[in-house]
């Protein structure tokens, strides 16, 4: 049965998951021209509601069966972006049918999409469909372009036909819940990944030996105190009127404000920059379960 409402539910500091689960929802929210006349008996169009958890946590919110939930996190470190399941802790389902979406910048996502599984099951949620799709990583520069660009309309195209996929699987009876670890990283080439596993092996002894905190930061010769970054920041990081500086203790490192700033007054160097551009340069297709 299709639901009464598609409900959205993400964290996503660059935009790149927000665009990718806004493709899924407004798939699934439309006739399926193609299983028509399966469905001239059904409303067409479903309302799409939006829960964005990039700035504020939801409120203590149960969300009915008769509901789909699309959650959509982006993957820092092969996990779900912490953040953004405290941000989703108080959020509860009734046995109410969900998608998983994670969204990485095209190395890899390791258990990111299972661990949001199992997130969102302990909460009252039932996977029935999930995926992985690329975004321009956060560290890509025009000196490091690391997936750029990225989802394009081709992500896009596939974001909307896997929105399609699982309309039709809920159309059928009581869709039925998904094996989360059959979805896997499309493969990297063995060298390159051999010599990223060799930079990272070095970083970390480096990092024990000497260790440094990498963080963004601001130019106080091009920073004209606009205050777009202090207002993009997700985790208050920065101080309007003290734009330059970034607070370590709160910076998530997402890299939003760097992105965001119109003159390009803020930026991030980070070792891993260069060694994620070498190394993964492949273009990983998005991958699907449902
Ligand atoms: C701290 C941090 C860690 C990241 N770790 C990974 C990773 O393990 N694998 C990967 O492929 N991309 C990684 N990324 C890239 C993001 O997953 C990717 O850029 C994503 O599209 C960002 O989502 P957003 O635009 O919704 O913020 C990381 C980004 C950040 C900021
Ligand atoms: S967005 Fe850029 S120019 Fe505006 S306050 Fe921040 S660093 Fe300065
Ligand atoms: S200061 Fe840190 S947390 Fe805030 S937007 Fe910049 S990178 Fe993200």
């Amino acid at each position: 049965m299709l639901p009464k409402t598609i409900d959205t539910v993400y964290f996503s500091p660059t935009g790149t998951s927000c665009r990718v689960v806004r493709a899924i929802a407004e798939a699934i929210a439309t006739t399926d021209r193609n299983t028509a006349p399966a469905e001239t008996t059904r409303p067409a169009e479903i309302p799409v509601r939006t829960f964005d958890l990039t700035h504020t946590p939801v409120a203590e919110t149960t969300l009915p069966a008769t509901h789909i939930v699309l959650f959509a996190v982006p993957v820092y470190g092969g996990h779900p972006a912490p953040t953004a399941l405290a941000r989703m802790h108080d959020l509860h389902g009734d046995g109410t049918p969900a998608v998983i979406v994670v969204v990485y910048g095209n190395r890899a996502f390791e258990h990111a999409a299972e661990e949001l599984a199992a997130f969102v099951a302990e909460r009252g949620f039932r996977p029935i469909a999930a995926a992985a799709f690329v975004g321009e990583h956060s560290y890509s520069s025009d000196t490091h372009p690391i997936a750029i660009g990225r989802p394009d309309a081709s992500d896009l195209a596939d974001a909307a036909a896997f929105g399609t996929a699982v309309r039709r699987k809920l159309l059928g009876t009581t869709p039925t819940e998904i094996d989360i670890r059959q979805l896997k990283t499309p493969r990297t080439p063995l060298i390159p990944l051999l010599r990223f596993i060799r930079f990272v092996l070095r970083y970390r002894r480096q990092q024990r030996r000497n260790p440094v905190v990498y963080l963004p930061d601001g130019d106080t010769s091009h920073c004209t105190h606009c205050g777009r970054c202090a207002a993009i920041c997700p985790t208050q990081a920065i101080v309007r009127g003290d734009e330059t500086r970034t607070d370590a203790a709160r910076c998530i490192r997402c890299c939003a404000c760097v992105k965001g700033c119109p003159v390009g007054a803020r930026s991030f160097t980070t070792p891993f920059a260069a060694a994620l551009a070498r190394n993964f340069g492949k273009r990983k297709p998005p991958v699907t379960l449902f």
